[in-house]
């Protein structure tokens, strides 16, 4: 888990900015569920995935209940759904911390953050390539232009379940060539063992049946409907037969975003799909879903790696340098603050080579001095700190007047 300061901070702040600017255009509204809740809300996730069954933050509360750290938001949101019947479609975006017990790396945290999207009550392929879109755009708005698309369709439930029985099929045939992992990932779920990066696996699986020769004809055509949707938007991607992802709730579309910047291992930025069975297993109505989540520390270091997306600036507008102690390097502050201005000062009556070098690091544009002589004679000495104009006293009445005009001429 990280400490998050200035600028990294500010950088994030200006992330989340930009991606609700791209969702709210679209109609996205914000929700904010707990960090927590109740164990049974992400069991649902699916008992092969190791988010639930090895990485969950859980514990009894002093309630006696069981409840654990969320590891991600789609299930919070389907079982906030539940919980208040929105009318449908419901359209929501997310920003917040999630937590996995994963072991820590570059890019892999256990408390990290995520952008995301859900879209709850319609099954329109034009959502799964909205939803897309949305992540290619956001991704775009950073400046980002090494994201990779690459997606999948896992078919509709009983396409699935078929694929998955004639995969295991297929592995245990193979069970003596895979790794040792890998006949534990075969004994729970097959299907992961499409994406195992293991050299061994991948050799024994390298003939494997393809999904979509068990796609039924429903599934076939959402899935061209949403390849059709992509191209007439011009959003490139990549097919890929093997891409399951980690979560279990997925049928139809799936879809990652790999940074090509980024290090092969934690180089996904990204990943979503439809899940048109999870808002029911939560105990609500049949009501399919779609919608993705980013990983902002991962997308940040995709920024750091393309160059681009660099933390906001905090340089001050103005410094106020204090010599005289009355009082006025108060009231000057603030009021400057309260007309717009990013303003700061310094403190503990330094002198004023110190306080010029404070003014030096803040970033100002223009230091305000205010000495025994300016407090005196009702005036403020006004200094450029680039040096291309001679200081100047001004009436500490048209003070900030002046410094308004000087900033935004
Ligand atoms: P996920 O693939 O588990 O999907 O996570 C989405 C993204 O979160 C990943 O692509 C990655 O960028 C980031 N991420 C995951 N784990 C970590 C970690 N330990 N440290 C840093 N970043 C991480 C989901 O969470 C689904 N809820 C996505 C979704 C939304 N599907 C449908 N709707």
């Amino acid at each position: 888990m990280r400490d998050v300061l200035p600028p990294e901070s500010m950088r994030m702040r200006a992330a989340t900015g930009v991606f609700a600017d791209v969702v709210t255009r679209a109609g996205y509204g914000e929700v904010a569920p707990p960090l927590l809740e109740d164990i049974g809300v992400f069991a649902r996730l699916g008992d092969g995935t190791d988010v639930v069954t090895k990485e969950m933050y859980d514990f009894v509360d002093k309630g006696g209940r069981h409840i654990a750290l969320r590891p991600e938001q789609t299930a919070s949101v389907c079982r906030l759904f539940v919980e208040h019947r929105p009318p449908t479609p419901f359209k929501a975006w997310y920003a917040g911390a999630n937590f996995r017990y994963e072991k820590p790396q570059r890019g892999r945290y256990r408390q990290f953050d995520q952008f995301g999207v859900e879209v709850l009550g319609s099954s329109d392929p034009d959502l799964d390539v909205e939803v897309i879109a949305l992540a290619h755009d956001f991704y775009r708005s950073l400046g980002l232009t090494g994201v990779e698309i690459v997606i999948n369709s896992l078919g509709l439930p009983t396409d699935r379940a078929a694929y998955t029985a004639a995969l295991g099929e297929f592995c245990r045939s193979r069970a003596a060539d895979l790794s040792e992992a890998g006949r534990d990932t075969l004994a729970k779920n097959p299907l992961r063992l499409l994406d195992s990066k293991r050299s061994e696996d991948r050799a024994a699986l390298a003939d494997a049946p393809p999904i979509d020769e068990f796609w039924s004809v429903e599934a076939a055509q959402h899935h061209e409907h949403v390849l059709q949707g992509l191209t007439s938007l011009g959003i490139e991607f990549t097919e890929d037969r093997r891409l399951v992802r980690g979560l279990d709730y997925y049928r139809l579309t799936t879809f990652e975003f790999r940074s090509s910047a980024l290090d092969g291992a934690q180089n996904a930025v990204g990943g979503g799909g439809r899940y048109d069975g999870l808002v029911e297993n939560l105990g609500g109505p049949s009501t399919p879903g779609v919608g993705f989540a980013l990983g902002v520390e991962r997308t940040l270091l995709a920024c750091d790696a393309e160059n681009v997306f660099s933390a906001p600036s905090n340089a001050a507008d103005v410094f106020i340098v204090d010599t005289a102690g009355c009082g006025d390097a108060l009231a000057m502050t603030t009021e400057l603050r309260r007309s717009g201005l990013r303003c700061e000062r310094a403190y503990d009556a330094r002198s004023m080579k110190a306080q010029m070098k404070a003014a030096d690091r803040s970033g100002a544009r223009v230091a305000i001095i205010v000495g025994e002589h300016e407090a005196q004679t009702g005036t403020v000495t006004i200094r450029d700190m680039s040096g291309a104009t001679d200081q100047q006293s001004i009436s500490r009445n048209e003070a900030v007047e002046y410094i308004h005009r000087l900033l935004n001429p």
